[in-house]
């Protein structure tokens, strides 16, 4: 990071208590960031319509710059829906069921029968992937346009859901089948590739599958698609998309080229619709956390520094993401290698064995950089350790 903007931040982390006798580790956000990432997505993939995946970051304002600036949501629970819900309470109920139909969709594959009966008046578009949930849409939620989550690879991506979730070739039109018949509307495919996937042979294949199960479907007779006014048939190419963490990971504008070339050649724009779930690029490269050196020791001959954040708290990415954040310091100098300790009891909460950090002192900074995604989305109180501060900038 630049020294100009790093100082920036160090202010604003500064008035914001960081360096206080009682203070807390701070999260800038930075909204004009935001605004960035998803100008870069709308312009390298011009036929997809992006549904921000909220879990990836579900502060209301986030949301907020992301509805400002036109997008479409992707929720996976009955609070993410409502978080978006409250970003139309305004509109007339027209507008928003337009809205609902247009721009939400509840991507989770699983859902319990009492969601399903809260958002049936909605008729929001919802993914599944098994007969059992075909059963209990038809009950409780016979209003929705259903979206069938097909199996992908997920090689060579850094978060594995291929193991959870994804209908394989040999049962998808079968759920179709069974889904039409009862009297559902089926509205279109989806995938995910794993999230930060850097093997984009994983779309290829998706796409692949996908165009596929179109065809078989339509020659056993069923027609998806159409059933709702200015919606064509549906190709959900999930998330997955890659940020640039470090130069090993690959270029999400290389990426776009492929899936504009593939999705162009496998469905032609008067009958298909082309949809993402974007999460992690959005939000990802958006944050800075900047945190105080709170004790420091030297152990076996090394040097060890315990920060007021930790893997229960914003670095609780790296246990649930698998995303390596590193620590670096405000204040410049000859670095060595060093650990770098959470602040809760645990022997577990280590951050780093290995950080490469000048000398440091007690209420010294140190920050970790693109730490927005399923970072402070999955932090926790725990050891009575409340989560960083946020703080928004260029709202
Ligand atoms: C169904 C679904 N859609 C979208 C996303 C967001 O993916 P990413 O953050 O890789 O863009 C996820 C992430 O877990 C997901 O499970």
């Amino acid at each position: 990071m630049k020294r100009e903007k790093l100082e920036r931040l160090e202010k604003i982390a500064r008035k914001n208590g960081v360096h206080h006798i009682d203070g807390n580790s701070v999260l800038i956000v930075d909204h004009e960031k935001i605004r960035r990432n998803y100008r870069a997505f709308t312009e390298a993939l011009p036929r997809v319509q992006p549904y921000f995946a909220v879990k990836a970051n579900s502060l209301p304002e986030i949301v907020k710059t992301i509805y400002d600036l036109g997008g479409s949501f992707d929720v996976a629970s009955y609070p993410e829906f409502l978080l978006v819900h409250r970003m139309i309470k305004d509109l007339t109920p027209e507008e928003r069921r337009d809205f609902i139909w247009e721009k939400i969709i509840y991507a989770h594959p699983v859902k319990k029968k009492g969601t399903l009966k809260k958002l049936n008046k909605y008729k929001p578009l919802t993914t599944f992937d098994n007969f059992a949930e075909i059963g209990k849409i038809k009950q409780y939620a016979p209003n929705a346009g259903l979206v069938l989550r097909l199996w992908s690879p997920n090689t060579g991506s850094t978060v594995e859901l291929s193991n959870k979730f994804g209908v394989d070739s040999g049962e998808a039109v079968d759920l179709i089948a069974v889904a039409i018949d009862s009297g559902l509307q089926v509205e279109g495919v989806s995938f995910h590739v794993g999230s930060q996937c850097n093997n984009f042979s994983n779309y290829v294949q998706a796409l692949e599958f996908a165009y596929k199960v179109f065809n078989e479907a339509e020659a056993r007779g069923y027609v998806v698609g159409f059933s709702r006014e200015q919606r064509k048939r549906l190709v959900d190419i999930g998330g997955g998309f890659p940020v640039k963490y470090s130069r090993k990971d690959k270029k999400f504008e290389e990426l776009a080229k492929l899936l504009n070339t593939e999705t162009d050649r496998l469905f032609p724009s008067d009958e298909f619709e082309i949809i993402a779930e974007p999460g992690r690029c959005m939000v990802a490269t958006a944050a800075t956390l900047i945190c105080e050196v709170i004790g420091k020791a030297i152990k076996h001959g090394k040097a060890c520094y315990y920060i007021d954040d930790g893997v229960y708290h914003t670095f609780s990415g790296q246990i649930f993401d698998h995303i390596q954040y590193p620590v670096r310091a405000l204040k410049k100098g000859h670095t060595e290698i060093c650990t770098v300790f959470g602040r809760t009891c645990d022997g577990f909460d280590v951050i780093s064995q290995n950080a490469q950090l000048p000398p440091l002192e007690l209420g010294d900074l140190v920050y970790a950089e693109h730490i927005g995604a399923y970072t402070n989305a999955s932090s926790t109180h725990f050891n009575g350790f409340p989560p960083a501060k946020i703080v928004h900038i260029n709202k």
